[in-house]
């Protein structure tokens, strides 16, 4: 992937923001209780992705890296992240595998944040060897691999054979040597999907949802072109893929990361609630930096773990296992969703 893509990809995330919609959040209501009996100072907020605690349920998802700009940003993004002690993942390192020269835009995450959760990202087109290196540029607690057949087949020069993902990505997590999410870039991973990977060996996914920042309409607004523009509703929203793999019977043994979308901390709780371990977010904390720089950023992560611990409060939850029990009213097109894969609604709506 050159550079130059890498910057167009942040302009065009940043311009495309207002045309964002259907992430699905809205369609997801609690019940409010009035006697919630929580002190709010007792709520702990903190949870548990692929063996490890984190503080924070909320991370900062994969964005940049590989060229100046994107590098600055990756700065100014671990600089926050380890402020806020937020978790954080990098952008695909693929260019740095191919440019030496460029590991430094990626590398300074760990710089500016030592003690942070680092993800470092791949695509399913690498080797374990390149996957290694990417650990080690990042010195990464956990690698995510990124699955992204839609924007690969809405660019013309994007892949086109598919055939070898789910081997590679078998091959990945038994020899990688740090866990690995398979995380989507804002289409959404169906129940089949997720137990595709649980047959591989993969543990944690991050079913990144439509409804945010939208790559096949990036990719045709970098080409000017309107092409698969009737795409733009593609796939399911965060939220319709937690219904799927875990509040369908079965539920699928998955650790599931929630993303795509994410407006605010309310969003982050509702996910939470249908049982996501943590919740990325990218677009919205990518514009915070680009709009007011990395003081802003750090003060929006700071409000958004207070206001996390509110809302649990509000809703009588006194940490993350809690949250996951409250009463949920599924609404709007995410009920039909629900209604067409045979969810139980009713059993969601009466938890408590
Ligand atoms: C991304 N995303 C992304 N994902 C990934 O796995 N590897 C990557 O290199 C990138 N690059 C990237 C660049 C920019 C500028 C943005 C905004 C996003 C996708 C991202 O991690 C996430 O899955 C989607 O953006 C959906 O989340 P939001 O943006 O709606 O919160």
């Amino acid at each position: 992937m050159s550079s130059e893509r890498k910057d167009e990809h942040v302009r065009l995330a940043e311009e495309l923001r207002d045309e964002q919609r259907g992430s699905g959040f809205d369609d997801v209501r609690f019940l409010h209780h009035t006697f919630n009996g929580v002190t709010r100072d007792a709520v702990d907020i903190s949870t548990t992705v692929a063996g490890r605690r984190w503080p924070v349920p909320f991370y900062i998802n994969a964005m940049t890296g590989g060229s100046r700009m994107t590098g600055a940003l990756n700065a100014d993004l671990a600089q926050a992240a380890a402020a806020a002690g937020v978790s954080i993942a990098s952008g695909s390192v693929s260019p740095a595998l191919r440019d030496p020269g460029l590991e430094s835009t990626f590398r300074v995450i760990r710089e500016n944040a030592p003690e942070a959760f680092v993800f470092a990202n791949v695509s399913p087109e690498m080797t374990v060897e390149q996957a290694k290196r990417a650990v080690g540029i990042l010195s990464a607690d956990a690698l995510q691999i990124h699955v992204n057949p839609a924007q690969e087949l809405v660019m013309p020069e994007g892949d086109r054979d598919f055939r070898g993902w789910l081997d590679r990505i078998e091959r990945i997590v038994d020899e990688v040597g740090v866990p690995v999410v398979v995380k989507e870039v804002g289409f959404g991973l169906s129940r089949h999907s997720v137990e595709q990977l649980l047959e591989r060996g993969v543990r944690t996914v991050d079913v990144s949802g439509r409804g945010g920042t939208n790559f096949i309409a990036i990719e045709n607004r970098r080409r000017q072109r309107s092409e698969y523009d009737y795409l733009s509703g593609w796939g399911q929203t965060a939220v319709e893929c937690l219904l799927d793999s875990l509040h369908a019977a079965p539920a699928l043994p998955v650790e599931a990361i929630a993303s795509g979308g994410v407006r605010n901390p309310l969003d982050v709780v509702r996910a939470l609630a249908l049982g996501a371990r943590a919740v990325g977010v990218s677009g919205h904390f990518l514009h915070v930096l680009v709009a007011d720089g990395v003081e802003a950023l750090t003060a929006e992560l700071e409000s958004w773990k207070e206001q996390v611990q509110t809302l649990l409060t509000l809703l009588g939850a006194a940490d993350l296992e809690a949250i996951a029990r409250t009463d949920l009213l599924i609404t709007g097109p995410t009920a039909e969703f629900a209604r067409l894969r045979g969810i139980d609604l009713a059993e969601l709506a009466h938890r408590h």
